[in-house]
């Protein structure tokens, strides 16, 4: 059985991965209608990807015999200011996942639930994964610069790595 407090957070944390799946559907949807296919792409699949970490913690609680709590849909941002500060956006926002997958931890080892504890390891490597790859990904565009953007979108797609799919 599931302690109540991780219970509660990890379904604090199905919201923010369901959240973070709307976003990055909103930035792939705006990149798609700039003109930009190879970045929309990548943004398609890391939509997708959150979407498998948010099934990934709804199965894990109820499968402890937690009850999972199904969100709502929650409004992205419609219009994105230009690349690079949207992927400074994506980097801010993988870096506050990445303290609230911290706090979860935290939340185990006080309750003694090293079961969990154990679990979520999984997010806590796939965070550092996730960061770096955007980090990548903002050092490439301040490389190409503005005037190369068409290199920069077609050159996207090959730095998704051997990223896990998280199901
Ligand atoms: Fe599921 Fe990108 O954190």
């Amino acid at each position: 059985m599931l302690n109540n407090k991780v219970e509660a957070i990890l379904n604090v944390q199905v919201q923010k991965e369901d959240y973070s799946s709307q976003l990055y559907l909103a930035m792939a949807s705006w990149a798609e209608n700039q003109g930009f296919s190879g970045v929309a792409e990548w943004l398609y699949a890391q939509a997708e990807e959150e979407r498998m970490h948010m099934l990934k913690i709804v199965r894990y609680i109820n499968e402890r015999d937690g009850n999972a709590e199904i969100p709502g849909l929650e409004q992205p941002p419609k219009e994105f200011e230009n690349l690079p500060s949207l992927f400074d956006a994506v980097l801010k926002h993988e870096r506050y996942i990445s303290g609230s997958i911290n706090e979860i931890v935290a939340v185990c080892m006080d309750e003694k639930d090293y079961t969990t504890h154990n679990w979520i390891q999984w997010f806590v490597q796939e965070q550092i994964e996730e960061e770096a790859s955007v980090k990548d990904i903002i050092d490439k565009l301040r490389l190409v610069g503005d005037k190369n953007l068409y290199m920069f979108d077609r050159d996207i797609l090959g730095m998704r790595g051997n990223e896990s799919s998280g199901a």
